[in-house]
Formats: structure tokens, C-alpha cells, sequence
């Protein structure tokens, strides 16, 4: 299963955050998280603490250098490893940007791990077997796109 990295737009990670409540002090975690862009703005614009898991050692490089210019020390982090070896239960809120089958395989993991009321939101790719509790689209610098809410 390869997931290649396409980042998602600004306003459309804004949204996905916005959709999923983030409040401060939640703990918001990117599973293939690229150049951690989504992990940034929890921790910037929602004050909530960023996780990000990347397998791809130059896009963790990238988040690291990210976080030290913008002196998020304490408030975003990056995990170097494969997403489904992550222990989900940390987490309030989960952002999705995978892809159909790498959803299914992860809602395994996210339906065991995550706590009662925890929220996941997929942008583009629905989670096979969930249904969501609200969608939305929004207009993204080049095309539209859907981001799926799911409450556990
Ligand atoms: C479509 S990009 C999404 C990036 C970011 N979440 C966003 O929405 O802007 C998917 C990312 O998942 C990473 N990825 C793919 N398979 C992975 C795995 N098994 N473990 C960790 N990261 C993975 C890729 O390297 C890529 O950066």
C-alpha cells in the first residue's frame, strides 16, 4: 500500500480542524503526516498539541526544521515510523489525507485504540465501514474538496 505525499491545501486543513473541534490542549494526531503542515496549525491556530507520523525520513527532516523556526518545542512533534504501528489511544482528534485502503486498514487500529468521543476527519477518502456524521465540501486553490467527520 504506498500513500505518495500530497499536502493538503491550507484552508482545506484549517476546515478539517475546524470541522473536528480542536480545542486547546487536545492532542491532534496526522497519521502520514508529510511535511507536518496539518500538525503546525493545530498547534498554531487551535493551540492544541501536534503528532505527526511520517515514514519518509526527508519530510520528517522538514517537519523538524519546521517546528525550530517557529519554536514549537513542547507543542508539535513528529514520529518517525509507519503509521500503523502507532498507538492511537493518545489522541483527541485523528486527520486523515491516505486513501481508501489505507483507511480501512487503519480503522482497525483507530476503532480499538481511540477513546469514547474522540474525532477522526478524512479529507477526500471516506473510512470504509464508518458511516460520518457530517461532510462538508470546500474549494480548495485548484478543485473542491470533502472532508468526512467521524465521532467515535
Ligand atoms: C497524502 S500525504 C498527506 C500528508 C498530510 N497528512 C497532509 O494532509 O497534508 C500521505 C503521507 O503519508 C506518508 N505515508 C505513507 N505511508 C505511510 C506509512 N505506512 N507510515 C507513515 N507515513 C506514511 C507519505 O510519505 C505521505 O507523506
Amino acid at each position: 500500500m504506498t500513500v505518495p505525499y500530497v499536502p493538503t491545501p491550507r484552508d482545506v486543513a484549517i476546515e478539517m480542524l475546524r470541522l473536528a473541534n480542536v480545542r486547546p490542549g487536545e492532542v491532534v494526531v496526522d497519521p502520514g503526516a508529510g511535511e507536518c503542515n496539518i500538525v503546525v496549525l493545530a498547534a498554531t491556530i487551535f493551540n492544541a498539541i501536534g503528532i505527526g507520523i511520517e515514514i519518509n525520513p526527508a519530510l520528517v527532516r522538514s517537519c523538524i526544521e519546521t517546528f525550530e523556526k517557529l519554536g514549537l518545542k513542547g507543542r508539535a512533534y513528529v514520529v518517525w515510523g509507519d503509521l500503523f504501528d502507532f498507538n492511537y489511544s493518545i489522541a483527541d482528534v485523528i486527520t486523515l489525507y491516505l486513501g481508501s485502503d489505507a483507511n480501512e486498514k487503519i480503522r482497525l487500529k483507530l476503532s480499538k485504540e481511540l477513546r469514547r468521543g474522540s474525532r477522526v476527519v478524512s479529507h477526500d477518502f471516506e473510512v470504509p465501514g464508518w458511516r460520518p456524521i457530517k461532510s462538508i465540501v470546500v474549494n480548495g486553490p485548484f478543485r473542491t474538496h470533502r472532508i468526512y467527520l467521524y465521532i467515535i
